[in-house]
């Protein structure tokens, strides 16, 4: 039996992000339930250009519940998977209980399946609310270990501003062009999310080694521990020429993705999160190692 939807005083709209009133009104809702402001995202290239947003609006035209879908080609065990990402899935406290957000659940899945993706991937913190529809969760895992020895740099790494015009012609240049930083796991090209990631988190700090043409996004924290986060380049250098590069000395290193193509071996961990990566439509596939998208590519 079909499970009850209410929305009356509602009126469905699909594909609004060319509309300058429904991306305002997804911008509130993400910043009154998340706290998080995409609202940058107009300076730094638009949003992504595949999204597909399926949401409920009242009569004033806010957001009562939203769901987006945009293609999210990924690679896992050395292939590549022709996926949509599903985000910003969010419904207001008052409109809540009533079977929106399953109703558009629902239209979503529906769409990416009359559009060919072969899967859909998503975070959440509540796993159980996509179960039902077939999501399983892939187990993620960031790598600790010693730094190896910095190698000697050509030239000093310049840092990069994505809000700078300059710096972003580079970064989405380097963003297109990119390899995938694991091949065992990561996005492929996802540009939207990595500019809009580097906003969000005020720690991350993206710099251009021009020697390796890559882009680094890292992290130091105060006790002047490592994070290595993602690289941006068609050929990705070593750890030791990014550190060099950087001219960072750290005892330990932290890097968030499965480092194969960093001459560099570190000791897998379980990533400690609130949030569960899911994928739908590849049966029981996990990563054949440990392993983890790039903080860059969270959405
Ligand atoms: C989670 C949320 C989207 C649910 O919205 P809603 O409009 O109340 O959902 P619906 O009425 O359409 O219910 C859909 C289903 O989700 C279930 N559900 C609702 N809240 C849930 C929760 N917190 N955890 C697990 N399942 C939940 C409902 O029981 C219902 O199940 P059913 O289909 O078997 O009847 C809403 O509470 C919300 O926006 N929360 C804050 C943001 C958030 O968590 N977003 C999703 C994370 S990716």
């Amino acid at each position: 039996m079909a499970k009850r939807l209410d929305s009356t005083g509602l009126t469905f709209r699909q594909d609004y992000f060319g509309d300058p009133a429904g991306w305002a009104a997804l911008v509130r809702l993400l910043q009154d339930i998340f706290g998080i402001d995409i609202g940058p995202l107009k300076h730094l290239g638009g949003p992504d250009p595949t999204s597909m947003p399926f949401g409920w609006f009242d009569a004033t035209g806010e957001l009562a519940a939203n769901i987006s879908a945009f293609a999210l080609p990924f690679v896992i065990n050395g292939r590549v998977v022709h996926a949509a990402g599903l985000q910003s899935g969010a419904v207001r406290p008052q409109w809540r209980g009533r079977g929106l957000y399953r109703d558009l659940t629902v239209k979503a899945l529906d769409w990416c399946e009359q559009q060919g993706f072969e899967a859909v991937i998503l975070y959440t913190d509540k796993p159980s609310l996509y179960e039902p529809y077939g999501f399983r969760s892939i187990p993620l895992h960031r790598y600790e270990g010693a730094a190896p020895a910095p190698s000697t740099s050509a030239a000093p790494a310049l840092p990069l501003s994505p809000t700078n015009a300059d710096d972003l012609a580079l970064l989405q240049a380097l963003l297109k062009t990119r390899s995938p930083v694991s091949t065992t796991l990561s996005v492929t090209t996802n540009a939207a999310m990595f500019l809009i990631n580097t906003q969000i988190d005020p720690e991350i700090r993206v710099s251009f080694l021009e020697d390796q043409q890559a882009v680094i996004a890292w992290k130091m924290d105060a006790a002047g521990r490592f994070s290595l986060l993602d690289v941006v380049a068609s050929d990705i250098p070593s750890l030791a020429a990014i550190l060099g590069g950087l001219d960072i000395a750290s005892a330990g290193i932290d890097v968030f993705f499965r480092p194969e193509k960093l001459d560099w071996v570190g000791t897998p961990q379980p990533l400690e999160s609130t949030t569960t990566l899911m994928q739908r439509g590849l049966g029981d596939v996990t990563p054949h190692f440990p392993a983890m998208l790039s903080p860059l590519a969270d959405f």
